[in-house]
């Protein structure tokens, strides 16, 4: 019940971040960043967390992730879910830069139907 009320609130949400200008994502800045914020619920191996039965964190890499075709993979939507939403209950607290820090670190990681992975 959580989840779904989230889920609804967070689609309403999203919103399409431009790239700062002239700045890149910083992928090993990303990593730093999601070790503080975001390892927590999601697992330092971006498996998620899945023991409760009800209110799942879910993965953001590796074999139970979205996949290389979600909306997810691309940096520019993962970078305005998570400014807008991320950390969960702190939507808004990171800077538009940290959010694409991060699109460079998740999407960077192999996930299903990446090539090469
Ligand atoms: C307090 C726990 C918590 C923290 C901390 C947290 N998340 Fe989440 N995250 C969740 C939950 C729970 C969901 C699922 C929300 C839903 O489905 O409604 C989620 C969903 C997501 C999703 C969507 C995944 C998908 O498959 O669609 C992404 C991306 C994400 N989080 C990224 C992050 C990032 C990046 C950070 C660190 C800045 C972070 N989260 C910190 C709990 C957390």
């Amino acid at each position: 019940m959580i989840a779904r009320v989230v889920s609804t609130a967070v689609l309403l949400v999203v919103v399409c971040l431009a790239a700062p200008a002239g700045v890149g994502a910083d992928a090993a800045n990303g990593a730093v960043i999601y070790r503080q914020r975001c390892a927590f619920c999601h697992g330092a191996d971006g498996e998620g967390r899945y023991a409760s039965g009800t209110y799942y964190r879910p993965a953001l890499w590796g074999p139970r992730s979205f996949d290389a075709h979600a909306g997810m993979a691309r940096p520019a939507t993962f970078a305005a879910f998570v400014h807008a939403n991320m950390p969960l209950g702190s939507g808004g607290a990171l800077t538009e830069q940290e959010a694409w820090d991060l699109a460079g670190f998740v999407d960077g990681q192999c996930r299903p139907k990446k090539p090469g992975c």
